[in-house]
């Protein structure tokens, strides 16, 4: 096991828990089984342990499993042949070894050091954390528990509430965005994702949109008779040749300004 080299949100100091790989191997199975019209979800693999229900781990963690059943994800679960176990388990893999060893550890999956446990389920987001510009989950210094929470409410924190609690979650670590500002720019209000995405994109810092487009959708841009651009009543034509609208020397304040009405720095 020394030998094989992984990254540290990975390193698994027990040699029966190949959680990476065999977690990859289910990720196989799973599209094996796609292919059969039922969704059959593999919980992620610990060697040796077998399934033993959400109701035994209460005897240890009443305190998470009291309001379970407020989580999307316990709400998620469906019934009938399409049936995704959303219990303790599936996040965490078969909880026997565990169970049996009073909690030692190493025995169980957290999903705050091992992503891959949620792609397994959401493969469209292993997509998205393999862009270039994306949150570091994958060596653990951002988690998805950090923006979901996994055991109680809304997985999306805030998500549903009002948009202020949305954004107050990432204002917990990108405190320059806060504001309040003399001059603020209204279209932080719409939330932080309205042009970042915060599973990742292409663009540098995550922008939805690369180019001026990512502003243009709001700020419409008039054509004048004479093929001038005007923006905010005035005259762009020379300027949005010159580069992204937020370029040195333009709006640089995006996110709002103590000094220019016009958000230039
Ligand atoms: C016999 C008591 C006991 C049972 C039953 C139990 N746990 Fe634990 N668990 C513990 C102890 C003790 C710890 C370590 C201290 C802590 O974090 O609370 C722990 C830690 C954990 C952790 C954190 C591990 C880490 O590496 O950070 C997870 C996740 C967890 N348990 C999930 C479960 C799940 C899921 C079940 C049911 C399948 C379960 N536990 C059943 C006692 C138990
Ligand atoms: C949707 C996936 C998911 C499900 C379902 C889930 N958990 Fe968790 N669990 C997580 C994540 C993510 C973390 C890391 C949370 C953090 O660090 O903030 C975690 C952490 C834990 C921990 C470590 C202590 C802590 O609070 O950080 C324990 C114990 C635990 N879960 C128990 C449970 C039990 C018991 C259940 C079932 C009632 C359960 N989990 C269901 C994803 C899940
Ligand atoms: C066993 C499968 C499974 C696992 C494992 C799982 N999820 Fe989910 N999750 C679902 C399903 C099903 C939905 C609802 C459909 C959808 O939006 O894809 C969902 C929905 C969500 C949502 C959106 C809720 C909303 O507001 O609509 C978030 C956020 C989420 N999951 C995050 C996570 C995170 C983070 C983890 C890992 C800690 C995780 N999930 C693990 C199956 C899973
Ligand atoms: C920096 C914060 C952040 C991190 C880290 C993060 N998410 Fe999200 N996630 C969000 C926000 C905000 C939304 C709501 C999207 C929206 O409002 O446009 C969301 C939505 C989702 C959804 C449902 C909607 C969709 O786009 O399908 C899923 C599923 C999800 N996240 C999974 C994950 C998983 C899995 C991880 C970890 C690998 C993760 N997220 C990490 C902030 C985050
Ligand atoms: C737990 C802390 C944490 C939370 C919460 C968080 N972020 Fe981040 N964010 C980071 C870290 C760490 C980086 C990487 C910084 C680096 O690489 O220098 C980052 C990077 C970014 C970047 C790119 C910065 C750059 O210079 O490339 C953007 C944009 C961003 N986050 C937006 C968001 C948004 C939007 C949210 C809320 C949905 C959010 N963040 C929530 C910690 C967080
Ligand atoms: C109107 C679009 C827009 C909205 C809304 C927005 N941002 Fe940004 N953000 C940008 C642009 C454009 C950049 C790139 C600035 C640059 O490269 O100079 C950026 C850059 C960042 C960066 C990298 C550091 C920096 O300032 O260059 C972080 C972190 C960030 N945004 C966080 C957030 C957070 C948190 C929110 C919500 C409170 C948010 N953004 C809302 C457009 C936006
Ligand atoms: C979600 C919609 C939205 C997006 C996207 C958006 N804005 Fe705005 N912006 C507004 C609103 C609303 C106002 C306030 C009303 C106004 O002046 O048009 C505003 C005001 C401004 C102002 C101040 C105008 C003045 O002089 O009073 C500037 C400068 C600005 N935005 C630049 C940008 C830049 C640069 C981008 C792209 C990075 C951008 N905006 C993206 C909605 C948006």
């Amino acid at each position: 096991m020394d030998s094989i080299k992984s990254p540290p949100w990975r390193k698994i100091t027990q040699p029966r828990l190949l959680i990476g790989l065999v977690g990859f191997m289910s990720i196989i199975t799973m599209i094996s089984c796609a292919t059969v019209q039922r969704t059959i979800v593999i919980p992620p693999h610990i060697e040796g342990a077998t399934f033993v229900g959400s109701k035994t781990c209460e005897q240890c963690h009443q305190n998470i499993t009291k309001d379970f059943h407020t989580a999307d994800h316990s709400r998620l679960m469906a019934k009938g042949p399409n049936a995704q176990e959303m219990g303790c388990e599936s996040c965490h893999g078969a909880g026997s070894v565990h169970n049996e060893s009073g909690g030692a550890r190493n025995t169980i999956i957290n999903p705050r050091r091992d992503p891959e446990t949620c792609f397994t389920c959401h493969m469209d987001m292993k997509a998205r954390f393999d862009t270039p510009h994306h949150h570091p989950v994958e060596n653990g210094k951002v988690s998805c528990a950090d923006c979901h929470n996994p055991h109680k409410g809304r997985a999306v924190k805030g998500g549903g509430t009002s948009m202020t609690a949305e954004q107050d979650t990432c204002m917990q670590c990108h405190m320059a965005q806060r504001g309040p500002f003399v001059f603020e720019h209204e279209a932080i209000r719409e939330g932080c994702t309205t042009c970042h995405n915060p599973h990742g994109t292409v663009n540098e810092k995550m922008l939805v949109q690369r180019n001026n487009n990512l502003c243009l959708k709001c700020h419409f841009q008039a054509q004048s008779a004479s093929g001038k651009i005007i923006i905010g009543s005035q005259d762009h034509t020379s300027r949005v040749m010159q580069g992204a609208c937020w370029s040195a020397g333009c709006h640089e304040a995006v996110h709002g300004s103590h000094v220019s009405s016009s958000l230039r720095f």
